[in-house]
């Protein structure tokens, strides 16, 4: 009766072994889609050069979107397709539009106000020091990295992903940027 269990061991070991394998990619399977991996505090500056944390925004959703105003496609398109869609809600208080830029030598905050001015009056755009939009980046798991352009500028490569966050802060789901205004606004609609 002892010889065996003790025989088993390496077996039982490997097996343990595999199973927290599993579970740790499930773990981020998990994070990407549905549970408490994506998000957290964040303290940044908005367009009008007030600061503005996660905070100020609990009791409604928050619609991020990370991108930098001289995108020249797919970030525009994908505010749009906000902006389109929280009009069509009649643009509810219960849910307040956010860009982040993740180009703060650029998006200065009055860079982002003319710029959001397309946008409609719901937009909150927040920048920050490169450390603080760094920190939000990565706890929103935002891919960004700076390429430079033939003949001098640059852009910005990023990750394309809108996020919804509820009235207490914390993930509830995000949307590819394929998505379009009648889509988003139904999902939203469903959950106000
Ligand atoms: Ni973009």
């Amino acid at each position: 009766m002892i010889r065996t269990p003790l025989a088993l061991v390496p077996y039982v070991l490997a097996i343990a072994a595999v199973i927290a394998g599993v579970l740790w990619h499930a773990g981020d399977l998990v994070g990407t889609q549905g549970a408490a991996m994506v998000g957290g505090p964040f303290a940044l500056v908005d367009q009008e050069g007030a600061a503005r944390s996660d905070r100020d925004f609990r009791g409604r959703y928050m619609l991020i979107y990370f991108g930098y105003t001289f995108c020249p496609d797919v970030c525009p398109a994908t505010l749009g397709v906000m902006s389109d869609a929280m009009q069509k809600l009649g643009d509810p208080k219960r849910i307040v539009p956010i860009f982040i830029t993740i180009d703060p030598a650029r998006d200065k905050p009055a860079v982002l106000k003319t710029y959001l001015k397309s946008f409609g009056p719901a937009f909150v755009g927040l920048t920050g020091s490169d450390k603080a939009l760094g920190d939000a980046a990565r706890a929103y798991r935002v891919y960004f990295a700076k390429h430079p352009l033939p003949g001098g500028g640059y852009a910005m490569d990023h990750s394309s992903t809108i996020y919804l966050m509820g009235p207490d802060g914390k993930f509830v789901t995000y949307y590819d940027e394929t998505i379009g205004p009648d889509a988003l606004a139904d999902d939203l609609r469903k959950r106000l």
